[in-house]
């Protein structure tokens, strides 16, 4: 476990390398370990309207669903901070609205992924089940 953590965390991080934020300057990448041992990336794409902005997350759930793939989602690692700098800043947690993001992804495989993020402090271990409580997703609608 501390071996997919640390190899998942080495691809988020080398992701936030790959950020577009100007904005904000804060370069945030994610990676998401899926069953059959497929790692997928995204980084943060930031917009002029800055609203606009696409989180790393989102980015790299949009990436796998848009190919027409509905994986089993076992793993995310998160990381953020100043270029060149990811993890060496507060733990970046996921955003409200990646948890509903990944939680889609998560439910239509049926897993609840073990996710974690990066910090000066030490990797937080979670689940997307703690992070987003009760969530609302697919199987809701009925
Ligand atoms: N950001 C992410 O990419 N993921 C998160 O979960 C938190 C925030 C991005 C959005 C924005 O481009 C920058 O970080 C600062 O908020």
């Amino acid at each position: 476990m501390t071996e997919t953590r640390d190899s998942l965390m080495a691809a988020a991080r080398k992701a936030a390398g790959g950020a577009y934020a100007p904005y904000s300057n804060f370069h945030v990448g994610a990676a998401l370990l899926l069953s059959d041992g497929t790692v997928v990336t995204g980084a943060n794409v930031e917009n002029a309207s800055y609203g606009l902005s696409l989180c790393a997350e989102t980015v790299a759930v949009s990436g796998i669903l848009a190919k027409g793939e509905r994986p089993k989602l076992e793993a995310v690692a998160v990381t953020g901070g100043a270029p060149g700098a990811p993890g060496e800043g507060p733990q970046v947690t996921p955003c409200g609205r990646c948890r509903q993001v990944l939680n889609e992804i998560a439910q239509l495989g049926g897993t609840d992924p073990v996710v974690w993020c990066d910090g000066a402090e030490g990797v937080l271990e979670t689940r997307l089940s703690e992070l987003l409580p009760h969530a609302f997703g697919p199987a809701n609608l009925g």
